[in-house]
């Protein structure tokens, strides 16, 4: 029987109490959380067998943990990771992975230079989510043929003023590094690089403040040119409600689209390319079959992933998100906010460090000031499983 692996939790406040949480409710088998680490007022009331830091470089060479679990601002997420994958800890990130492309490098650096021996993963929950697995499988068999066209619009992220001026960190270029698409939409862009691979170029028409009184953006429309011509529109916004989530794939076999608990697909009989190829008429379309593939849940989420990450450094359990990944969300992010600043197109790869530069720019320079309800600074648990709709 193996050891369980002692946990170490940095950063106690909405995401990583409700991990400790899981822990503490046996939600997650082979971990023992040993300590955590937060400001003083920051940490939770003292329990057996858990050491609490107040310094996560005392945390990390106490020796006490075998793996952290970084729930900081994404500001830090960078130095802290880097330090622990140094320190020879598994590590498992908070989503972003980090502010900018630049800092994931660093990070994906650091962990090269563990020769890849530890465990390095980010909590991307959504990829358990049953909605996007089974259109993964579907994808990636054939069985959809060639994807065409996306049009993902995200629109359900809605947020009130009260939530930007909760918490100082959020919504700024210095504590954030950016809005809806650091904050909310790593998931979202996490799992369309994780469907349909990285495009090739970058187009953002971003508003900043539109919704809200932040300096960052809460309105984001994308374009994505991929390298075989294929288009796609990535559309979000904190601002509107009730919003939607509905992802639109269009591809040779017809069309997907991906709604709460439901997966429709309007099934091509025949591939449209080869149908318009042998086709004796002008105006005929391909016959077609109505599919409705039932989704039940969400999936295992946060408690998936945090169990995957004890089962990879266990038992050698393949990894659901592995952390190197998290660059390509960053990427996608950062160029659309590029584009937006520039009014150009990016290409990708992006100048991962003229990024970093007029980001830190912004952020030294910024006089902005935005409400801020330090009395009410943690949201109650209710308000937060809410908002965080996994
Ligand atoms: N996966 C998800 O679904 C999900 C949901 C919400 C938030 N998140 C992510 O979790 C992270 C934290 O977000 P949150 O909403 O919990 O933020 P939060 O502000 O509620 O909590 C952050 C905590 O980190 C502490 N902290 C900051 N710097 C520290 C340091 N150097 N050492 C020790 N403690 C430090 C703060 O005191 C605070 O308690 C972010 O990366 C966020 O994007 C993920």
């Amino acid at each position: 029987m193996k050891e369980n692996i002692r946990l170490g939790i940095v950063g106690l406040g909405n995401m990583g109490r409700a991990h400790r949480q899981n822990i503490i409710d046996g939600k997650v088998t082979g971990i023992d959380l040993s300590a955590v680490c937060d400001i003083p007022k920051g940490l939770p009331d003292q329990r057996d067998g858990e050491t609490q830091f107040t310094d996560v470089g005392a945390m990390i060479s106490s020796g006490e943990i075998d793996a952290i679990h970084i729930c900081t601002p994404h500001p830090s997420h960078r130095d802290i990771g880097v330090q622990a994958l140094k320190a020879g800890l598994h590590v498992l990130m908070e989503k972003p992975l980090a502010v900018h492309k630049s800092d994931c490098q660093a990070l994906i650096d650091a962990y090269e230079a563990t020769g890849r021996d530890k465990i390095f993963a980010a909590m991307f929950n959504q990829r358990t989510d049953p909605h996007y697995k089974i259109l993964k499988e579907k994808i990636d068999s054939g069985e959809t043929g060639k994807v065409r066209r996306i049009h993902w619009s995200v629109t359900d992220w809605f947020r009130t003023e009260y939530y930007y001026a909760l918490g100082g960190w959020r919504a700024t270029w210095k504590g954030e590094g950016g809005g809806v698409l650091l904050n909310q939409c790593p998931h979202n862009l996490d799992l369309f690089q994780w469907l349909f691979g990285m495009p090739e170029q970058v187009t953002g028409f971003l508003n900043f403040g539109r919704y809200h009184q932040i300096e960052v953006e809460d309105d984001a429309t994308l374009y994505f040119r991929y390298p075989d011509g294929k288009n796609a529109t990535f559309i979000t916004s904190t601002g509107e409600a009730p919003g939607v989530n509905r992802l639109e794939v269009i591809a040779e076999r017809g069309t997907l689209t991906v709604e709460e608990g439901v997966i429709r697909w309007v099934r091509n009989e025949t591939e449209a390319a080869i149908f318009s190829e042998t086709a004796e008429s002008g105006f005929t379309k391909p016959e077609t079959t109505e599919i409705e593939i039932p989704i039940d849940g969400r999936g295992g989420q946060h408690i998936e992933i945090l169990q995957n990450f004890a089962d990879a450094i266990r038992n050698g359990a393949a990894l659901i998100s592995p952390a190197i990944e998290g660059i390509h969300s960053v990427e996608l992010a950062n160029a659309a906010l590029l584009s937006a600043w520039s009014g150009a197109t990016i290409n990708l790869p992006m100048d991962a460090e003229k990024y970093a530069d007029i980001l830190n720019d912004k952020a030294e320079s910024s006089t902005f000031r935005k409400k801020d309800i330090q009395a009410a600074a943690t949201a109650s648990p209710e308000d937060f499983a809410k908002s965080n709709k996994t």
